[in-house]
């Protein structure tokens, strides 16, 4: 482990002194700030992470050897891990999620709010030894690719080594983005501080996951900064993710003119030969990762992956919007992926080098989840560690938040464009959400300014991705209520504006769909997976000007011939079910959208009153 430093002078003491002389860097800001954090923190050593395959080697052995990683059998999943999680720390925790702006009208209704100050004080105390008896990772990192003309760095330090080797995965990691830090002078990055809070006394035996009770994930928008405490879990700790490419990149993106979303990234190529670029918006869990890698049910389309759930949107020099996948991994949900759903997500993982966190574990030390085969063993170590048997067990094997974690460069149909620097255009924008009544199949935005209140009305049930209650119809504008990093009112103000600034003519078209509608009897009404790529060939026979639609009150929905249901098993009556515009479902819906902008506030931009006031004249209420 490199490298080590002379011991504290305090014989009480097991921490580092300071700073190494061998650190890999001259970044001063860095080197400042990682003296800082180990005085505060007190490390017994620290380790600068190099991203390389050794270090990766090293970092799983140790995860072994602590128990909290175990090697699946090579065979079937090469050079993968398992963990299993405190069964606490299994999802991001949106109420420990703070945004700490200047002033609280910065961070908004939708978010937690406390004083910088408070704050930082609060957490310092928390910080303080929090590392003793543990190993610092210095953790160099770039969100997007390194050769871009400004690259996004992050350094995040952390006291835990799966965070280290999925920060690997999950972005560009390493030497590499640490050596480009100071090629041009010393370079800007993001610090993002992760403790997991649960310091090792002299003696003391760790646990296989350890966290803490309390928990805090914070944002400091004005600094871009980022501390996070108590929780190892995959979004509340891997912080290039959601903490850095959604809530900061949000802050980053309304001051500098882009976005930052919560959204896939596809490529769509026609039978004629024609690409397209689609980006979708659905919440955790609703599958972006199944659509991101659709294989189209419907000859002649063919799909590419770019991303599965974070795009980078900025104007290029023609007026249009490109799309960026700043991750370099995939942090999929794995209840409900198989060979029948998401076969690319599967060959994905099959080629290795993955992590596999709070899934079930088969006797052939191979992972196992709801949904990945027809048959289940008969009998799996479930994701607590108890022994499981199908019939038996009366909870699911697998977490319904566990997940695989997995480099995107092994997904079988990744687009050539994935590490682009210079994106993708974006011809059509989907938002997308979970529904068991009212939201029809798809409809499409009649220009920008309905779609983004399409966006900012977004709605869908609650998931297992972040704690508390699943299955509750809740707002999620833009798929995005859990990850922007300031007021909603002035974010949809944002969306609004860069419409305004751009040719009406080169903005992507804006659709909304929902795949999870259900008829009265409780049966899904549209079969989804595969067969969503009717959808998108509706989509891109809209932006190509022909595929029919009828005006509704909500958008223009497909005429009952327009969308392809060629050699599907479904009957008209089915379809229609699927696309039906139900005016007393969407009456009903009024109050609460009324309720939703009435929470926003006064920051609900006119223009989105405006829109609902004529939503309102078309439902005749
Ligand atoms: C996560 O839960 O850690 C995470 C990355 O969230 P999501 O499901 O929104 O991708
Ligand atoms: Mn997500
Ligand atoms: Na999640």
């Amino acid at each position: 482990m490199t490298p080590l430093l002379e011991p504290q002078s305090s014989p009480t003491s097991n921490a580092v002194a300071s700073t190494p002389s061998s650190a890999p860097t001259t970044h001063r800001r860095l080197l400042a700030w990682v003296s800082e954090v180990v005085e505060l923190t007190q490390p017994a050593d620290v380790r600068w992470c190099d991203g390389s395959d050794a270090e990766w080697d090293e970092l799983t052995a140790e995860l072994i050897a602590s128990g909290t990683l175990v090697q699946l059998d090579p065979q079937a999943k090469p050079n993968s891990f398992y963990a299993r999680t405190d069964p606490s720390d299994v999802a991001r925790v949106e109420d420990r999620t703070f945004i700490c702006s200047v002033d609280p009208a910065d961070a908004g209704p939708t978010n937690n709010w406390m004083d910088p100050t408070q704050m930082k004080s609060v957490m310092t105390d928390l910080y303080r030894g929090s590392m003793r008896g543990r190993t610092m990772y210095v953790v160099p990192f770039c969100m997007g690719p390194i050769d871009a003309e400004h690259p996004m760095f992050g350094v995040e330090i952390t006291d835990s080594a799966y965070v280290a080797v999925s920060m690997k995965i999950m972005t560009r990691m390493g030497a590499e983005p640490l050596a480009a830090m100071t090629a041009n002078g010393d370079a800007d990055f993001v610090p993002c501080l992760h403790s997991v809070g649960a310091p090792l006394e002299p003696g003391q035996s760790d646990v296989p996951w350890p966290c803490s009770d309390t928990k805090y994930i914070t944002h400091f928008p004005e600094e871009r900064l980022i501390w996070s405490y108590g929780s190892g879990y995959g979004g509340n700790s891997l912080l290039g993710k959601k903490c850095y490419s959604l809530r900061i990149a949000s802050v980053i993106g309304r001051d500098e003119g882009w976005l930052a979303e919560h959204m896939l990234i596809l490529k769509l190529i026609s039978p004629a030969g024609r690409a397209y670029h689609i980006a979708a918006a659905f919440p955790s869990a609703c599958g972006k990762t199944n659509l991101a890698m659709i294989q189209p049910t419907i000859p002649g389309w063919r799909v590419e992956t770019l991303g599965d759930d974070i795009a980078w949107m900025r104007f290029g020099a023609d007026g249009r919007l490109y799309a960026t996948n700043p991750e370099y991994g995939l942090f999929g949900v794995a209840p409900g992926t198989g060979w029948g759903t998401n076969p690319n997500a599967m060959r994905t993982i099959d080629r290795g080098n993955s992590l596999f966190t709070n899934v079930a574990l088969t006797d052939h030390g191979d992972v196992w989840w709801e949904g990945i085969s027809e048959v289940t063993p008969p009998h799996l170590a479930d994701w607590r560690g108890n022994s499981w048997v199908p019939g038996e067990a009366t909870t699911p094997a697998a977490h319904p938040n566990s997940r695989f974690c997995t480099p995107i460069r092994q997904c079988p149909i990744l687009s050539s464009d994935y590490d682009n620097p210079a994106g993708v255009p974006i011809d059509a924008i989907i938002f997308g959400g979970r529904r068991k009544t009212t939201v029809p199949l798809v409809t499409q935005a009649r220009d920008w300014q309905h779609g983004v209140f399409m966006g900012a009305t977004l709605s869908s049930e609650t998931t297992a991705a972040a704690t508390g209650a699943v299955g509750v119809v809740r707002r999620d504008p833009m798929a995005m209520l859990p990850f922007i990093g300031y007021h909603a009112g002035d974010y949809f103000g944002h969306w609004l504006e860069v419409g305004k600034q751009h040719d009406a003519a080169n903005l992507p078209a804006v659709f909304y769909v929902n795949w999870f509608r259900r008829s009265a009897d409780g049966g899904f009404l549209w079969p989804g997976f595969g067969e969503n790529s009717r959808v998108l060939k509706w989509v891109i026979e809209r932006i190509e000007g022909k595929a029919a639609a009828v005006e509704t009150p909500i958008g223009y929905a497909p005429t009952a011939g327009s969308l392809d249901v060629t050699g599907l098993d479904i009957t008209e009556a089915e379809v229609a079910a699927a696309l039906e515009v139900d005016v007393d479902e969407w009456r009903a819906e009024l109050p609460l959208i009324e309720d939703w902008f009435a929470q926003i506030g006064d920051k609900v931009p006119t223009e989105l009153l405006t829109e609902l006031d004529v939503l309102r004249g078309r439902l005749g209420g």
